[in-house]
């Protein structure tokens, strides 16, 4: 079989990582007689120095003609002070909304093998979490009406929370077939006692869950939800919320289980074709130095292979791989203890990786 695969490298650390997960495919490619093939876009700060542009059309019509994409990270100091709407960050909600996108799948474990790097409590850490995130993703406050005016107390800004009965269903559909593979259990976020958003979203969410009488579904406020991850995150399975709760608590859930270094994401819409990125920024402050955390961007191109391609068994090969690399000591400098370990570069961790499969 034969895939094509669009590669957003973007800014800082991106190219690093993405040639990272290149090198893991391709050794998965030799290993299961495949051929994926690479075709680069520009996206992000980037675009914007090569066209004046986030996120160029080339750049969605190559995505769009491809089986899925891998993106690294975009944005960084040097675009900071530019506009909204050309910032490179337009290029990741420009991308989502044009792939429609609407499903981002965020999961977070403990690494047994990392325990020590998480920061909760000796109690909590032996009780060991794996849960998946799954936030809306081209709907709510990030895509509202917004703007600038003339208020009680001079000039305002606003941003508009908006959410149809459609994108509450579909987001819920695609929680509760999530959970039908794990644990059967979804709670769902939101701020029903306040928002009228929420209360829709809860009503649907509910409605939905009917036809799912084998998975249980309980309601969590967005605050509560922020004390729970970390008072007992155990308790979470499959986690459904908004746009912005979600990008909120998936960084929340990414700090308890040791690095932000560590944690894939899949964008998907109706249909096969994903997007596939680390969940962390472009770290621009290591950029260019081969010190990144690859792993993120590795087990971003395995959940590519498994929920795009349908390649199960290379999939967990990778898991496998990455799990066994951390087993063994291998540590990036984000998740090592500097007085004891030996600190592997992005390029060595990723040969520790290629050497496992
Ligand atoms: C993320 C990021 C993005 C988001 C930004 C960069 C637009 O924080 O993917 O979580 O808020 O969705
Ligand atoms: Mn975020």
């Amino acid at each position: 079989m034969s895939y094509q695969i669009a590669l957003i490298k973007g800014d800082g650390i991106g190219p690093e990582i993405v040639e990272s997960a290149v090198c893991v495919l391709d050794r998965i490619a030799e290993k299961h007689h495949l051929t994926f093939s690479y075709q680069s876009y520009l996206a992000g700060g980037c675009a914007i120095d090569a066209t004046g542009e986030p996120l160029p059309q080339s750049t969605v019509d190559g995505c769009l003609a491809a089986d899925s994409v891998l993106l690294g990270a975009v944005g960084g100091p040097k675009w900071d002070t530019l506009p909204g709407n050309i910032r490179p960050e337009r290029a990741l909600l420009g991308l989502r909304s044009a792939l429609g996108l609407y499903t981002n799948l965020r999961p977070a474990r403990l690494y047994p093998a990392l325990k020590d790097a998480c920061p909760l409590r000796a109690d909590i850490v032996a009780k060991g979490f794996d849960l998946l995130m799954v936030r809306e993703l081209t709907g709510g406050i990030y895509f509202g009406e917004r703007g600038r005016r003339e208020g009680k107390f001079g000039p305002e800004a606003w941003d508009t929370e908006a959410y149809s009965v459609m994108e509450v269903e579909r987001i819920a559909r695609a929680a509760l077939s999530a959970a039908r593979k794990r644990r059967k259990s979804v709670i769902s976020i939101d701020k029903a006692n306040v928002l009228e958003t929420s209360r829709l979203w809860r009503e649907t969410v509910h409605r939905v869950a009917e036809e799912y009488p084998d998975v249980t579904v309980e309601d969590m406020l967005v605050d509560n939800a922020a004390m729970q991850l970390v008072r007992n995150p155990s308790r979470f399975d499959v986690v459904v919320t908004s746009n912005m709760f979600g990008d909120i608590l998936s960084d929340e859930a990414s700090q308890i289980s040791g690095s932000i270094g560590l944690l894939p994401s899949a964008s998907l819409g109706e249909g096969k074709r994903g997007l596939y990125e680390p969940i962390h920024g472009s770290a621009p402050d290591i950029a260019g130095q081969n010190k990144a955390n690859p792993l993120a961007t590795i087990l971003s191109a395995s959940m590519m292979l498994r929920y795009a391609f349908d390649l199960d068994e290379a999939a967990n090969e990778i898991e496998s791989a990455v799990d066994a690399c951390l087993a063994d000591g291998c540590r990036t400098a984000d998740i090592a203890d500097t007085n004891t370990e030996k600190i592997l570069s992005c390029s060595e961790m990723t040969e520790e990786v290629v050497r496992r499969l």
